[in-house]
């Protein structure tokens, strides 16, 4: 029998229009397009996608302790911090000592609020500030290509940490003060691709980890966003990359950029050193050119700030 189609039900999106106007279709569009490459089938982590975003979002660099001849993910790696040395745990499928047991809820937990599943909180040098922005179906591809990998059986290593920043049951204090939990919310007064830049620079590639100054407790300071610090996480330079023309990069053309962030060459010939190669290596360069064209976009629009780093490092 024919069901009668009441006005109300008839189209979905024009229900949308009425109630939450323009802006907000635009805005739910461009929510949508921001996982640029459609989900597969509801609930299912997507293999192919979760690599390409595993890629992207640097996982393995941190998670494997390569010089140490570590297995891939098994962790070990030592990340060398001004408030001491943490250790990466392993994140293999192994069910016992790695992340094998782990339900999707508990992976959500994790990158979304860095919370363990036994309720411990997560130091913020694994980078869950910026994680917490993807989407649910981003960190469960994720997961998904996580546990196709080869299960390690390797135990993790205690951090090498002082008090106080070495004091878990103090993170709780800190993530109130200077966490705010995802998904990245996308502004609909900006293009589809600038969206797409920001949650790629913001979130997944989380640029700021590294290029953003931080404060006495480890926090970034969100007013100095990317304007580069000579205290970068593991102690380093890291310049200003904010469009600011005489201390950051807005001297740099879109192509210059693009070119960086594809085969790590700077405009004067130099090739990045440094994490950035790694960066390079491992995420950026292996990005879709349209990714890395957004990221351009939406670097070029961000607030310039006057900070001179990159001078200091051609001493
Ligand atoms: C900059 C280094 C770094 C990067 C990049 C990084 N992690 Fe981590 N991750 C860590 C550290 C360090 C910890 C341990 C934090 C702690 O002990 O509080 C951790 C913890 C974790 C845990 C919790 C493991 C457990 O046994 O409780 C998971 C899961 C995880 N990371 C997954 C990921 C995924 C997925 C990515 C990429 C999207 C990623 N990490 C990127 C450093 C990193
Ligand atoms: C793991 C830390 C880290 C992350 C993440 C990171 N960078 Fe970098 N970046 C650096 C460091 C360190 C340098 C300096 C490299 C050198 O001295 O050769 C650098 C250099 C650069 C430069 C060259 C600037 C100049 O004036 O020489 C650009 C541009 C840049 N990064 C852009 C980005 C973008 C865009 C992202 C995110 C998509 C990003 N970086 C993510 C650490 C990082």
């Amino acid at each position: 029998m024919a069901r009668v189609i009441k006005p109300s039900e008839k189209s979905r999106s024009s229900r949308i229009k009425i109630t939450v106007g323009r802006n907000g279709l635009r805005l739910a569009l461009i929510a949508l397009s921001v996982a640029a490459v459609p989900a597969g089938a509801f609930g299912q982590g997507d293999v192919g996608r979760g690599k390409y975003l595993f890629d992207a979002a640097g996982c393995a660099g941190c998670h494997t302790d390569k010089k140490g001849k570590g297995a891939f993910l098994a962790g070990g790696r030592p990340l060398k911090t001004p408030f001491g040395v943490f250790y990466s745990p392993n994140i293999t499928p192994d069910p016992g000592l790695g992340i094998g047991k782990w339900s999707d809820a508990d992976f959500l937990r994790a990158l979304r609020h860095g919370i363990a599943p036994d309720g411990r909180h997560y130091f913020p040098v694994f980078p869950y500030p910026s994680y917490t922005g993807m989407t649910d179906s981003d960190l469960l591809d994720i997961k998904a290509y996580i546990f196709t990998t080869a299960p390690k059986a390797t135990a993790n290593r205690p951090h090498d940490v002082p008090p106080p920043f070495g004091w878990r049951f103090l993170l709780p204090v800190w993530k109130a003060l200077n966490f705010a939990a995802g998904p990245f919310q996308p502004t609909a007064k900006q293009s589809v691709v600038w969206n797409r830049g920001a949650y790629l620079v913001r979130a997944v590639v989380h640029c700021g980890e590294c290029h953003s100054p931080r404060d006495l407790m480890g926090a970034i300071q969100t007013d100095m966003a990317l304007a580069g610090t000579a205290q970068g996480p593991t102690g380093g330079i890291v310049p200003n990359i904010t469009p600011d023309r005489k201390t950051g990069i807005g001297r740099w053309s879109k192509g210059e950029l693009e070119d960086f962030l594809d085969s790590g060459m700077l405009p004067d010939g130099d090739f990045a050193g440094s994490e950035m190669g790694e960066v390079i290596d491992q995420s950026t360069s292996r990005l879709s050119t349209a990714d890395r064209k957004a990221i351009v976009e939406y670097l070029r629009t961000i607030h310039p700030v006057v900070n001179r780093i990159a001078a200091k490092k051609k001493k």
